[in-house]
């Protein structure tokens, strides 16, 4: 009897590949793959084919244009259609286009086979037309579930470091393993580098592309590994993890008993519903961080204008920070007043340089101007959407406690909190520094101005934090100098 000839059409590669390493290890079969519509054409006129597998969604023509072309010229091989993305539409429409049964992304190699087997069984079966598509809707139930369910729990996800940890833990849930260890690929350095993992005592070693071992050799060759138990070794699993077809890093599991061809497509299931969500959080994280930078750059410009105002910035950030620290304030509130910080005077670019930079005091009428630029730095920042929090603390950092600052004489705790750290910070800087009109205050004269404006200016629990950590770190220091450089932001 002739060999099974097995046709499998997918552009993603992995999968395809996998599809045709199960066909081929379950039977003496020939299996020809087809990265497209157009290879899958050629391969037909040229080999007679038993059974075709399709995906739908492929670029150039689709696995339906292709499936409408196959009964147009009059081929009679049963096709599955394979989609990850089912709907009632598309199943009608591909049963009228002749598909003769469908499989929904992921499916188990069972689920493959039984397919397979019935079509090789087709004359033979009893089996009514209605109890097939019973079969095949509950199966299409249970696979939604399953995919739902990913879907769902990644999506929560808020930020690159919990979406890792959460890939993990669904990697861990649906495929129970000993070990697990999330890689992710430094192109630059050819190393993978543990990002997330489970199991292990210490942080799992990196690991270079170049060496020769299987995970490297799987993430080199883009294919799955499947190593089985053997002597004391533990059965390992491991899933390279693409976006858009490029090495972003790869998943290991270890465990003592084998692992299953179901798990590995669970395995790369997973790690294809995470790709595009990592993806849009590195990409988001690389605008933000692309927009601090320009943002940044021009407060650097504006001091650069002004020698007494150079670096000004940095430090009322490191003031701010080691404040808002003693305060107990979370990493997130921290991190805002950081960026806020480092912008906070961004307004003055708004203000003209004849005021901006007057060597001697300004007039009443020179100092409306320059309270306009809160309000000008808040727009600034706040124009994109994407330091809107960032932004409000800028507007408020001239308010004071009482009620008499700028720009909203906003009082009390009504002032966001972040803004009247930093509020402190500033006026602190300011005093510490160098003017055209007056000398630099030493720290300790500073530190009397802040304790004055306890319950005016200043919010009095800052003032007290403030008094007591500058006292502690002025304390015996000559050197003001070191004492602003020790403080670390
Ligand atoms: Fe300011």
């Amino acid at each position: 009897m002739n060999k099974p000839r097995y046709l499998v059409v997918d552009d993603e590669n992995l999968l395809r590949e996998n599809l045709a390493l199960l066909l081929s290890s379950q039977e003496d079969c020939e299996v020809f793959q087809a990265r497209n519509a157009y290879e899958a054409l050629d391969i037909l006129k040229k080999y007679p084919i038993d059974l075709a597998l399709i995906d739908i969604n492929m670029p150039g023509l689709s696995g339906l244009e292709l499936l409408r072309i196959i009964r147009k010229d009059g081929y009679q091989i049963p096709v599955i259609l394979m989609t990850g993305y089912p709907s009632l539409d598309l199943t009608v429409e591909a049963l009228r286009e002749g598909a003769n049964d469908f499989l929904i992304k992921p499916f188990t190699s069972q689920q493959l086979l039984e397919i397979i087997a019935r079509f090789k069984q087709k004359n033979k079966t009893s089996k009514s037309e209605y109890d097939d598509i019973l079969e095949l809707l509950k199966r299409k139930t249970q696979e939604q579930t399953l995919l739902f369910t990913i879907s769902d729990r990644l999506i929560k996800c808020d930020s690159l470091s919990t979406l890792y940890d959460e890939i993990i833990k669904l990697q861990q849930e649906f495929i129970p393993s000993e070990e697990i260890v999330f890689y992710l690929f430094d192109q630059e350095k050819g190393v993978l580098i543990p990002t997330s993992w489970a199991g292990f005592k210490e942080r799992p070693s990196e690991i270079l592309i170049e060496e020769a071992n299987p995970v490297s050799k799987s993430v080199r060759e883009r294919l799955p590994y499947l190593i089985p138990q053997k002597d004391n070794e533990k059965a390992t699993l491991i899933v390279p993890f693409l976006i858009r077809g490029e090495i972003f890093g790869a998943f290991v599991l270890c465990r003592q008993e084998n692992f299953s061809r179901e798990e590995l497509f669970l395995a790369n299931l997973i790690g294809e519903r995470s790709a595009p969500l990592v993806e849009n959080f590195i990409l988001y994280e690389s605008i933000v961080l692309n927009l601090h930078d320009a943002l940044r750059a021009l407060v650097k410009v504006l001091e650069a204008k002004d020698p007494y105002t150079k670096e000004h910035s940095e430090r009322v950030t490191r003031y701010a920070v080691l404040l808002a620290r003693e305060l107990g304030l979370s990493d997130d509130e921290i991190e805002c007043l950081r960026v806020a910080g480092h912008l906070h005077d961004i307004g003055k670019v708004g203000i003209p340089d004849a005021i901006l930079l007057k060597p001697g005091r300004l007039t009443s009428d020179e100092f409306e101007i320059i309270k306009a630029h809160p309000l000008i730095g808040a727009e600034i920042v706040g124009h994109i959407g994407l330091l809107a929090e960032e932004a409000k603390i800028i507007k408020y950092h001239h308010e004071r406690w009482d009620g008499k600052g700028y720009p909203t004489g906003l009082a009390g705790r009504d002032i966001p909190l972040l803004s009247r750290v930093l509020a402190v910070a500033d006026a602190f800087d300011a005093m510490t520094s160098k003017r055209p009109y007056r000398p630099a205050m030493s720290f300790i004269d500073a530190i009397q101005e802040i304790k004055k404006g306890k319950g005016s200016q200043f919010d009095p629990e800052i003032v007290q934090i403030f008094v007591s950590i500058f006292q502690d770190l002025t304390r015996g220091e000559e050197d003001e100098s070191r004492v602003v450089s020790s403080v670390v932001t």
